[in-house]
């Protein structure tokens, strides 16, 4: 079967979060099962640098607002087709936003035209290559379902897969035009939300399936509480709404061979992880404390993460004897919350307020736990990778967290089936008593390495994610 996956990044070649983990893992996994994908990303300039030979599959001579090419080829070792549009995606700053941190102001431009692209494909645009499914990501695709919609046209079946539903994408409906939706569309049965053009609740209103990254965080969607507004919208689907787990690339993530560690290791050769604890303590000026349970964050510094927590759990997580070591970067208050922290305690407290995939892999290969208090979280990956690196995870129990971590109740510890620690509600307290809980397992050696061996014989691959899509493709295509 052959399925066209729209989004806005994907890794190895763009990435700001885990979307890009997701749509740049998920085609090779998809290939198991019989299906093939191809990626339609915007023309990025690391994106058309990666681009080997590739073919020009389309011109367009005005696509919003200049010329554009549709070219085809392989980057990054996905199939895919970029958007060449400079006008839209050759500008210094970042996917979204300029250098000033502010969102580009043509946004509903950039991205209307990337969901167009998918919808002309979708019907037919390149003679030799059809798909049977289309799975659009995020709300930078999302007006692609509409687009199929007002074409009246036949067309593959459709998938919106969420990952993020505070990322909504509204636009103001002047508008309208512009984007090329047609006057009647603007209603509240169309793209119209709540006086604006809404990029997501366009694709959550016309797409054969919504899905969602934990079936927990699916549940959350549809409820005032977690639904940000979109949860009537949402209820009305019905068992259209569904949730699939995230896999993380178990090559990509692979302790037993990733060179961005110290010392490599096993379920078996775990003890291997002090090398890694060690250059961790050093590289972030830690105390070289063999014996202190070394507590671990490698996130966005926003809101949705529980950040701002953080400074209210670090005097339980000294007194229990921890360390912290702290990776993130994002909203400048956090960033400086967490130097200041750092700045305070000197040994016991180390951070690195940037993005570096390389610590990152340190850090889960060295660390004893890895803190994820997140608000919501619509399925997480660090936790996944924590848990196939012997990092144990404490987390809040919130979407795909709740969905991906057992609980070390005293049930599950005695049955030996826990892989970490839950708290909940996310409040300063209930992650201080978590961090409290977490040092006394870490005491008990035995139930400790339990845990961690339970964590790394958890398949956190996609094999079982992509059967999932794989089925799904199949009861939709066209
Ligand atoms: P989100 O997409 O909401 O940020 P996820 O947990 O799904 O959260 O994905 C985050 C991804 O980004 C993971 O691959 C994680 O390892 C990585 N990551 C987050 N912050 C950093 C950082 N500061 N440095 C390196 N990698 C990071
Ligand atoms: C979003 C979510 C995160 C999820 C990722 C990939 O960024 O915040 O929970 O893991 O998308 O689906």
């Amino acid at each position: 079967m052959e399925v066209l996956s729209v989004a806005s990044e994907a890794y190895p070649l763009v990435k700001t979060g885990g979307l890009a983990d997701v749509a740049g893992a998920l085609p090779a996994a998809l290939r198991a099962e019989g299906v093939h994908v191809r990626t339609l990303l915007p023309g990025y300039p690391p994106v058309l640098a990666a681009l080997g030979p590739a073919e020009s599959a389309w011109v367009f001579e005005d696509f919003f607002g200049g010329p554009a090419r549709l070219l085809a080829g392989t980057a990054g070792g996905l199939d895919v087709f970029v958007l060449e549009a400079p006008h839209l995606y050759d500008r210094p700053g970042g996917l979204y936003a300029g250098p000033d941190g502010r969102d580009f102001p043509d946004n509903a431009r950039r991205f209307a035209a990337l969901a167009r692209a998918g919808a002309d494909i979708a019907l037919g645009l390149l003679p030799a290559w059809r798909p049977a499914v289309v799975q659009a990501h995020d709300w930078q695709a999302a007006l692609l379902p509409a687009y199929l919609e007002y074409s009246g046209a036949t067309r593959p079946g459709t998938v919106m897969t969420v990952h993020n539903l505070a990322f909504q994408g509204q636009f103001p409906p002047a508008l309208l035009g512009a984007l090329g939706l047609p006057p009647h569309s603007f209603s509240n049965l169309g793209v119209e939300y709540y006086g604006f053009i809404g990029f997501l609740k366009a694709g959550l209103l016309f797409a054969d399936r919504v899905t969602t990254v934990s079936p927990t965080y699916a549940a959350e969607i549809c409820t005032p509480e977690g639904g940000m507004g979109l949860d009537g919208l949402l209820r009305g689907r019905g068992s259209a709404v569904s949730g699939i787990l995230n896999g993380i690339d178990a090559a990509i993530w692979n302790p037993a061979a990733d060179a961005l560690l110290a010392a490599t290791f096993t379920a078996t050769t775990a003890a291997r992880r002090a090398a890694n604890r060690a250059a961790v303590q050093a590289r972030l000026g830690l105390a070289a404390d063999a014996a202190a349970p070394l507590f671990a964050v490698i996130t966005r510094l926003t809101w949705q993460k529980g950040m701002d927590l953080l400074p209210g759990a670090i005097a339980t997580l000294l007194e229990a004897g921890g360390q912290l070591a702290v990776l993130g970067n994002g909203d400048a208050p956090l960033e400086a919350a967490v130097r200041a922290a750092a700045a305070a305690h000197p040994g016991r407290v180390g951070c690195s307020i940037g993005y570096d995939e390389q610590l990152a892999h340190l850090i889960q290969g060295g660390a004893d736990a890895l803190l994820v208090p997140s608000r919501f979280e619509p399925c997480g990956l660090t936790q996944l990778c924590a848990l196939r690196y012997g990092t144990v995870p404490v987390v809040a129990r919130v979407g795909g967290l709740a969905d991906t971590v057992i609980d070390a109740s005293p049930v599950a510890l005695a049955s030996g089936v826990a892989t970490g620690v839950q708290f909940a509600p996310v409040s300063a307290d209930m992650l201080a008593a978590a961090i409290r809980r977490t040092a006394a397992l870490y005491r008990q050696p035995a139930a400790w390495q339990r845990l961690q061996a339970n964590g790394m014989a958890t398949d956190v691959s996609w094999r079982d994610p992509a059967r999932r899509y794989a089925a799904l493709f199949a009861e939709i295509a066209a």
